[in-house]
């Protein structure tokens, strides 16, 4: 199993990037929507109703299966070599992954409050959520790619 897994290594490499894009894809417009969402005027409810339409279609079909496929490939990979843990970047890595799906798990929460009109925090918020995921997104790349230390 294991000398298969190596053997295919770059398949899983490439399934592992085409899951994060579509990942990070998701977990940067999530939190734009929520930015509208927390934006819009609860009288017209005409847009409110679609936005819980796209907040609960990304999370469910893009989000969550992309984050499940990126663990499955990125956790292949480590099966099949277990030498990347010789240095100090996968930890790293790891650590900054760790808390990107903490993240998601928190915008899952969100969007269970926005589908029952029950949201509390504000647009600003939302906002700066919005950058966290970039943060992350730029330690992660940099341990995997350049492989510091
Ligand atoms: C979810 C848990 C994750 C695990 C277990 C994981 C694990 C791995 C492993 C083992 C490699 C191969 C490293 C090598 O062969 O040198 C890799 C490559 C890579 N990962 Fe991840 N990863 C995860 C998430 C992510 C995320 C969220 C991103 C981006 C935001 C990312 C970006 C990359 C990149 C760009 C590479 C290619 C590095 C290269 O070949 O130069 N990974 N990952």
């Amino acid at each position: 199993m294991q000398e298969f897994l190596l053997n295919n290594y770059l398949w899983l490499k490439a399934l592992h990037l085409i899951s994060v894009i579509c990942w990070m894809a998701a977990m940067l417009y999530l939190p734009r929507l929520f930015v509208y969402h927390a934006e819009a005027n609860q009288k017209n409810k005409e847009p409110i109703a679609t936005l819980k339409v796209m907040e609960r279609r990304l999370l469910k079909f893009i989000m969550n299966p992309a984050m499940g496929a990126t663990w499955l490939f990125g956790g292949l990979m480590i099966f099949a070599n277990p030498a990347l843990f010789e240095g100090g970047w996968l930890h790293v890595k790891l650590t900054a992954v760790v808390l990107l799906s903490s993240l998601h798990g928190m915008m899952s929460k969100w969007q269970k409050q926005f589908a029952a009109d029950q949201n509390t925090k504000s647009a600003k918020f939302y906002r700066i959520m919005n950058e966290v995921p970039t943060l992350l997104m730029i330690v992660i790349v940099i341990m995997a790619v350049v492989k510091p230390f």
